[in-house]
């Protein structure tokens, strides 16, 4: 905290808890319910899936305890999608607490990688913080990649306009739309991919402007970006308010029915791919030191935030179940779409706010990983380069740079699928140890000021743990496999580079600290 202090350290104070709640569901809504809510409620059909590797963990062995069948492929939730959302949400409820405490009491950038040095010692903060590049910029990869289907769709329903597919897709969703018999809905304006050295091209260039855009509007200023977040957010409520009120009527309650088609294995499944619907209340956080009363604002944003999600993802998910039988959406990331696709008019509304609503994530997103970088930078752990503020716009311009180069070449590349799956294990391990990290910190250090409490310690935390392993344990292994990798890699850095330049461990960070008081400690 002493170090953020540092004058030539310090950013804009310009953040209001109206702003933070508006930054929190700027980042919550977004690709999460416009472009997996479907997937979570029909599932991946064993064909599809093509092997036991993307069998859920959580089925597997409920399969082998029971003796059922294996469930191969991915159950979906049916119209009870409703209750996915509903435990995705209580695994969050339980990590914002934590989230919140640890937030109040540690107002400095860098979220939970911050908190964790602070409590859990350098090498678990290495650990967490390379672990939040999955959630921001993996999470940004996908949800470029989700705004670039709703922008191609928008663009051809309301103008006309239709690009060749090999400029506004990955290699692999390309090669899945052709072996799927080509364009069957007449998106694009061809489908041939060229060929350049023996190998057929295609690239997701919507995706990589979009990032493009939104990082040059972040290194202008954080108050111009906050303000045009809110203005994004009020018209991404309204649509979602519009979708659940018009689509309302539009329900046929036999579409409800079976409610519960894969039982508890189904319901577990789809919470694990909408958890990725309320990543983002923790973005907040990464703000901490550009608020301007972090103590009361910081939790307010969080929870506030989380809270007004939950209500509409429940009812928007059960109208969209309600429209149209839910199997109707295997298969399908623009589901919101595809439910009003008898009234074009409200198709191209939806679509409009559904691209507003991923921007709004684009921006939370790419504001909160710089920042994330800039706190490791300052700890050693990265190099000094990456701690640069901009002498005008005071804003970590080198990671916010770095970060749009990096989300937006990949974004390009990749398919949202196998994107969205690491973006959410990685942030389940992220939140487990967040909730570790308060049962920690009231034993070491129970007598600091804490603004925020969690209520009812160690039960609510113990849970927070508890569900986000479930969650982890419903992802499939592949997805594993790849955590795993992605851990090793954090690993060789760190032994490779952050331990021989970690201040911590040099005593550096000791000094600065010695003649400032502790604002936060009891006296
Ligand atoms: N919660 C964000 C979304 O749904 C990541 O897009």
């Amino acid at each position: 905290m002493a170090e953020a202090a540092a004058p030539e350290r310090q950013m804009k104070r310009a953040l209001s808890a109206f702003d933070l709640t508006c930054l929190g569901i700027g980042a919550i809504i977004g690709a999460g319910i416009f472009a997996l809510a479907g997937t979570a409620a029909a599932g991946e059909h064993a064909l599809a899936v093509g092997s036991l590797w993307k069998t859920p963990v959580l089925n597997f062995i409920i399969s082998y305890l029971t003796h059922a069948d294996l469930v191969f492929g991915r159950p979906g939730a049916g119209p009870a999608v409703v209750f996915s959302f509903i435990v995705a949400a209580i695994a969050c409820g339980f990590a914002a607490l934590c989230y919140a405490e640890l937030a109040a009491m540690i107002p400095v950038s860098g979220s939970a990688y911050t908190y964790s040095y602070a409590t859990l010692g350098e090498i678990v903060a290495w650990i967490i913080g390379w672990d939040l590049i999955l959630e921001y910029a993996v999470g940004n990869m996908a949800v470029a990649v989700g705004w670039s289907g709703y922008f191609v769709k928008l663009c051809g329903s309301l103008f006309g306009i239709k690009f060749p597919l090999w400029v506004v897709s990955d290699y692999k969703t390309a090669t899945d739309i052709l072996a799927k018999g080509g364009d069957a809905l007449g998106d694009f304006s061809s489908t041939a991919l060229p060929v350049i050295g023996g190998h057929p091209i295609a690239v997701n260039l919507p995706a990589f402007l979009i990032v493009a855009a939104v990082t040059a509007l972040l290194v202008y200023g954080i108050r111009e970006s906050a303000r045009t977040n809110t203005t994004i957010v009020l018209i991404k409520v309204a649509v979602v308010v519009f979708v659940i009120s018009f689509g309302a009527f539009m329900v046929h309650p036999t579409n409800w029915h079976p409610f519960v088609p894969n039982g508890f294995g189904g319901v577990m499944s789809g919470a694990a791919i909408v958890f990725f619907a309320f990543i983002g209340f923790d973005a907040v956080s990464t703000t901490a030191e550009e608020t301007k009363n972090p103590q009361r604002d910081l939790p307010i944003g969080m929870i506030a935030s989380l809270i007004i999600c939950t209500l509409l993802y429940v009812l928007m998910s059960g109208v969209l179940t309600g429209i149209k039988k839910y199997t109707v959406y295997l298969g399908d990331s623009a589901a919101v779409a595809t439910a009003f696709a008898s009234k074009p008019w409200a198709q191209a509304l939806v679509s409009a706010g559904a691209l507003a609503g991923l921007t709004s994530v684009l921006l939370v997103f790419q504001l909160g990983q710089p920042r994330i970088f800039m706190a490791m930078a300052r700890d050693g752990l990265l190099p000094q380069y990456f701690a640069r503020i901009h002498s005008r716009f005071r804003t970590p311009y080198v990671t916010t740079i770095w970060t749009g180069v990096a989300v937006g070449g990949v974004a390009m590349l990749t398919d949202i699928g196998s994107l969205a799956d690491l973006t959410n294990i990685g942030t389940l391990f992220a939140f487990a140890l967040v909730c570790l990290g308060v049962l920690m910190l009231r034993r070491k250090d129970p007598g600091r000021l804490r603004p925020f409490r969690v209520p009812m310690v160690p039960i609510l935390p113990l849970l927070g743990v508890f569900f986000c392993a479930a969650l982890m344990l419903s992802l499939p292994l592949e997805t594993w496999g790849r955590f795993f990798v992605w851990l090793a890699i954090g690993m060789l850095i760190y032994f490779g580079y952050s331990v021989r330049h970690s201040k911590l461990r040099h005593g550096i960070d000791a000094g600065p600290t010695e003649d400032i008081p502790p604002p936060l400690i009891k006296t």
